[in-house]
Parts: C-alpha cells; sequence; structure tokens
C-alpha cells in the first residue's frame, strides 16, 4: 500500500452509518473516496458533498448518495488531504485547484480530519506556493495589490495557455512566500484585500491529522 492510501483508508473508518460526510480533492482524498465507496457497496448509509467535480464523479463511480449544501445545515465529518501540515494542524491546501470549496465544506463539519503522507509534514508553511483564489474581474488590478503589499514572487495558475480556472470560475495565484511566520495574520490580511475569494492557509479548522507510511503504519494527532 502507498502512504496516501494508508492515510486514506485508516480515515474511513472514521465514517459511521448515517452520517453526512465531505469528501475531499485529490490523489489521498481518493483513496478515502474509494474505501467508502467499498464500505457503501458493503451497506453503510451514508450522504455526502463533494468539494470538487472530480470527486464528484468518483463518488458517483463508487455510488456515494450525493446531496447539496441546502438539504443538510451542517456535516458530521469532512475527509482532505493537504499540501503542507505544520505541528500545529495549519495547512496549505489548494495545490488541486479546490481551496474554497474545500474550506467552505470543513468549516462547516463537526470533525475535519486531514490525511497525507510524511512529505506533506513540514516545520513551518510556505515552501508550497500559497494557492490564493481571486475573481477575474479585474483581476491584473488584484495582482497588483498582493504584489504591492508582498515582496514575493506571484504566479497566475495556467492550465496549458489559458489561465487556470477553478470549479467556481474564478483564477488561482500561486504566491511563494518561502516561510509563512504567522499563518493567522497573512490569512486575515489576504481576505481583506479586494478581489481576493479565498486562500489556501487553512488555521483553526484541522481536528485531526492522519500521517500514513508505506509500511502500513499511521501516526494520528
Ligand atoms: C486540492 C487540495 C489537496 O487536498 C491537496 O492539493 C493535496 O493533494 P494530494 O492529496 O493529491 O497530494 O488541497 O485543492
Amino acid at each position: 500500500m502507498n502512504a496516501k492510501q494508508v492515510a486514506g483508508y485508516r480515515a474511513a473508518e472514521f465514517v459511521k452509518d448515517g452520517m453526512t460526510i465531505g469528501l475531499g480533492t485529490g490523489s489521498t482524498a481518493y483513496y478515502a473516496i474509494e474505501k467508502i465507496g467499498e464500505m457503501v457497496s458493503g451497506g453503510l448509509q451514508v450522504r455526502a458533498i463533494a468539494t470538487s467535480s472530480a470527486s464528484e464523479e468518483l463518488a458517483k463511480k463508487y455510488n456515494i448518495p450525493l446531496i447539496s449544501a441546502s438539504e443538510v445545515d451542517h456535516l458530521d465529518l469532512a475527509i482532505d488531504g493537504a499540501d503542507e501540515v505544520n505541528p500545529q494542524m495549519e495547512l496549505i491546501k489548494g495545490g488541486g485547484g479546490a481551496l474554497l470549496r474545500e474550506k467552505l465544506v470543513a468549516m462547516h463539519s463537526d470533525k475535519f480530519i486531514v490525511i497525507a503522507d510524511s512529505s506533506k509534514v513540514v516545520a513551518s508553511l510556505g515552501q508550497f506556493k500559497l494557492p490564493i483564489e481571486i475573481v477575474p474581474f479585474t483581476y491584473e488590478w488584484t495582482l497588483k495589490l498582493l504584489r504591492n503589499r508582498y515582496d514575493v514572487p506571484f504566479e497566475m495558475r495556467k492550465n496549458g495557455d489559458d489561465l487556470y480556472v477553478t470549479d467556481n470560475g474564478n483564477y488561482i495565484v500561486d504566491a511563494a512566500f518561502g516561510v509563512i511566520e504567522s499563518p493567522a495574520t497573512l490569512a486575515e490580511e489576504l481576505k481583506a484585500i479586494t478581489g481576493v475569494v479565498e486562500h489556501g492557509l487553512f488555521v483553526g479548522i484541522t481536528d485531526t491529522v492522519i500521517i500514513g507510511f508505506e509500511d502500513g503504519r499511521t501516526e494520528i494527532n
């Protein structure tokens, strides 16, 4: 088993009959969805909200019943991957471009479980470029605001020759902060910039981190 699979499968054990769950996005969340799908075919009853069209397709493939947010006012549990996780269980997410839906789902879940292999564990966040979702209208001006505020490289995410477009119809700027001294401060500052919809810093949201290892072990914090 690879380490992502170990973490994903272990997280699926937290899913219990009758729960309403959030399904994350990415190659680690894939394994959690796969395992939950197996559990559903074995009789587990759950309802789910997916954080991306890719995860929605996967849930459909595994016959996991999907609902819309208007049908519930909160989720029991959400399981998702991360690009970086620090010892305070703060995260950088959004490498796969799904950060806005991922944050919405995580915020409205009673329990948010992060799954990762050990390569995602860092002492300080920021080596992974921080994804920032911005609205397309006047996006060049938003980019200028960001560049004026922070002296770090910013790059518009691309999809081939075109700008990358999220499931919400927005663009993503990837910011190479290097070391983020205070994720909470940066998180607040970024949210205050007009044109920024959301960013990939997850601060004070994570309840449990499951790190998987290739030998089948997990570390749970
Ligand atoms: C997508 C995400 C993913 O959870 C993150 O990029 C980790 O992905 P992977 O499990 O494929 O390494 O935030 O927006």
